[in-house]
């Protein structure tokens, strides 16, 4: 046992106690959830269904990069959907709990109108939720401003989704901006990035990169 007289016990306290509203004040979205391991088999890619994986899809030292254009076809003939170039994490299907999706993106100034996160399922509607570029302005589905000036950066995403709560909670570079109830349990719900064509105000060529994708669970 270390004898100490009392000033420098007390100094350590104070430390520690300064150390510690420093630490919750930066408090990590993934505090609390457990890392859940992935594969390249949970990796799967969906893109325009006529075209080669390698004329919209690039893997290069950890990054991720996807594109598409705003006249491709669907990643299915029967589909009637956008076009798309997206990351479907797969295995990993969930209907309650509490998840969550962590990446860092890149969306270069340039790609507009697309999305490029989203939550597939819900109890209502194809999505719980989605995440879109338009103009630099990063928005929930065309509505919600999430944060601004988003183009040419890398930024940490993390988007929380409290199944059993009914909410979805976004995180920017560990900074929560954006919280909204969510759509219902779905049967079958799922974590996808990449880029996907929204309705309308969509640039001709979208484009956004990815590395260090995670899933965690608590
Ligand atoms: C700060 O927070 C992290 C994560 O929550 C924790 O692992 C670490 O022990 C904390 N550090 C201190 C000094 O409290
Ligand atoms: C995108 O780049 C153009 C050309 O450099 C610039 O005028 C415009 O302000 C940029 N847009 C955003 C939202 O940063
Ligand atoms: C789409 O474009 C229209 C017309 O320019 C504009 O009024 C609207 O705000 C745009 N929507 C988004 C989400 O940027």
């Amino acid at each position: 046992m270390l004898k100490c007289p009392t000033f420098i016990c007390f100094s350590f306290w104070l430390f520690g106690a300064l150390v510690n509203s420093f630490n919750r004040s930066h408090a990590d979205p993934i505090d609390g959830f457990c890392l859940v391991p992935l594969t390249e088999s949970n990796f799967k890619l969906q893109k325009p269904y006529d075209t080669p994986l390698e004329q919209r899809y690039m893997y290069k030292i950890g990054v991720h990069k996807l594109w598409v254009y705003a006249d491709d076809k669907p990643h299915d003939p029967y589909s009637h959907t956008q076009p798309r170039t997206e990351i479907r994490v797969e295995g990993l299907d969930y209907s309650s709990g509490v998840w969550q999706f962590e990446g860092y993106s890149f969306v270069p100034n340039g790609t507009s109108g697309a999305t490029i996160a989203q939550i597939h399922g819900a109890a209502h509607g194809a999505t719980t939720f989605m995440l879109a570029v338009y103009d630099g302005d990063m928005r929930y589905y065309d509505r919600d401003l999430v944060a601004a000036g988003m183009y040419d950066k890398w930024f940490r995403l993390n988007v929380i989704h409290d199944v059993d709560g009914g909410t979805v909670t976004v995180y920017i570079d560990g900074v929560q901006r954006y919280s909204t109830k969510d759509r219902g349990p779905g049967s079958g719900m799922y974590f996808k990035c990449g880029v996907y064509a929204a309705r309308a105000n969509i640039s001709y060529y979208m484009e956004s990169m990815w590395r260090d994708i995670k899933i965690y669970k608590k």
